[in-house]
């Protein structure tokens, strides 16, 4: 079925004017970018987006390091998008990640892995609803 998903280029990427180059490796896997902006997460953003890993040793820096520069928030729509775009991420350690992904052509570190996406439709949707409202949704 064609469904969304929510992705985020992270402050790594965004730094290494990465933000075409990765989203072109999304549209190639299939995705179509049905909304999208740029903006500087604040750190409640931040720490509300991540909450659901607050009790982890790396919290404090993954929100550090998600506000050091600025962010493109998307929602991609594709078959089996939220499968689809974690193919074509690779796995969050760039060291593990298979060729060809994103995280291994570009990723940094575990930390600064160049991208984030949704883990499951049910989360996609919430992560969605956090950064857009439907009027911003343009398929
Ligand atoms: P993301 O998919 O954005 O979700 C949580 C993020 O925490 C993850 O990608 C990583 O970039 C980051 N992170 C930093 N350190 C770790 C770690 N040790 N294990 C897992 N994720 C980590």
């Amino acid at each position: 079925a064609v469904t969304r998903t929510f992705s985020i280029i992270k402050p790594d990427a965004t730094r290494r004017n990465l933000t075409g180059a990765v989203t072109k490796m999304l549209e190639e896997a299939g995705l179509r970018v049905v909304a999208s902006k740029r903006i500087q997460m604040t750190r409640e953003q931040a720490e509300g987006f991540y909450a659901v890993h607050k009790e982890r040793p790396f919290f404090g820096e993954l929100v550090d390091f998600m506000i050091s520069g600025p962010v493109v928030v998307q929602v991609l729509e594709g078959e089996d998008a939220v499968k689809r775009n974690r193919d074509v991420m690779g796995a969050t350690n760039p060291a593990d990640a298979d060729e060809g992904t994103i995280r291994k052509t570009y990723a940094e570190s575990i930390e600064a892995n160049s991208v984030h996406g949704s883990d499951s439709d049910e989360n996609a949707k919430i992560e969605i609803d956090f950064f857009f409202d439907e009027a911003e949704l343009v398929g």
